[in-house]
């Protein structure tokens, strides 16, 4: 079905990984399409509780195609970079959490489809970079605005205006990756952090994203007051009763999606 990605579900948990290892996966329009369908297939399946995002052999994603962008246009240019927005937003705003599996390299789009997904996890083999400016262009699957957001305004631009490339500890440093772990340790690690997320009580993870990602462009008080607003889900949920009657009978909750 898929051409460049491999899409399976286990045990509550969609991985997805970008399978075109000849090009080190790079974002060329057919994945982006493919990605687009994955993500959404995954956020309507009832099955799927989370999902876990990588890459296929030594990189993550080494950027958009730069073979496909070469003859662009400037409309076409501009159209594939709204493309990838969309694809980088959907990610963000899909109802389960993400969590990327960084492998590799994960530059340009790369580095943007990261910053995408909810949590970062990055294999000590991994590398990170916004090299466009190399290329005469500036990131366009929303680098210039989730960079700064993640690592500060002076980290985004030097990375973005210099075109390093850091190692997984510098980016561990900056913020740009929760943890870093031995390659052969990656999904294993990934799995016990989706597992632990899966075990809370759903609609609080979706609520939890949905406030984390809509209020951080607010103003602080703007943004409790939309907090407020948005714990009324959970909060009217059996599963906060069940939540909250197991903690104080000093037993595990087991929560229904309800
Ligand atoms: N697009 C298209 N093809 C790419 C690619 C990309 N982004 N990155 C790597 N490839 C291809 C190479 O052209 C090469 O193909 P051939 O075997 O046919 O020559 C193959 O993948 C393997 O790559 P290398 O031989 O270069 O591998 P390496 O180990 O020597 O170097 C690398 C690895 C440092 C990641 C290097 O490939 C590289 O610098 N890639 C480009 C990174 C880049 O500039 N990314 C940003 C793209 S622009 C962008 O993403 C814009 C945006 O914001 C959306």
């Amino acid at each position: 079905m898929y051409q460049n990605l491999i899409y399976e579900v286990k045990e509550g948990i969609a991985y997805i990984t970008v399978n075109r290892p000849k090009a080190l996966n790079a974002l060329s329009s057919e994945v982006l399409d493919e990605l687009y369908e994955a993500f959404t297939s995954a956020n309507n399946d009832p099955l799927v509780q989370i999902v876990i995002l990588t890459g296929a052999g030594k990189a993550f994603v080494a950027g958009a195609d730069i073979s496909q962008m070469v003859n662009l246009n400037t409309l076409d240019g501009r159209a594939m970079m709204i493309k990838g927005q969309n694809v980088m937003n959907l990610i963000e705003t899909i109802d389960k959490p993400v969590i990327g599996a960084i492998n590799g390299f994960a530059l340009g789009g790369g580095c943007e489809l990261a910053m995408a997904c909810d949590i970062r996890i990055a294999s000590e083999k991994a590398k990170f970079g916004q090299p466009e400016v190399n290329l005469g262009i500036i990131p366009g699957f929303g680098g210039t605005q989730r960079l700064p957001r993640l690592v500060g305004k002076g980290m985004g631009k030097y990375l973005i205006m210099t075109a390093e490339m850091i190692d997984a500890q510098e980016a561990y440093r900056i913020g740009l990756v929760e943890k870093i772990v031995p390659a052969e340790e990656l999904i294993g690690t990934a799995e016990k952090i989706a597992k632990t997320i899966m075990s809370k009580a759903p609609i609080a993870i979706k609520a939890a994203k949905l406030a984390v990602n809509n209020g951080i462009s607010l103003d602080v008080k703007t943004g409790v007051a939309y907090e407020a607003e948005v714990l009324v889900a959970p909060f009217s949920s059996e599963d906060r009763i069940e939540g909250m009657q197991a903690f104080l009978g000093k037993k595990p909750a087991e929560f229904k999606n309800k």
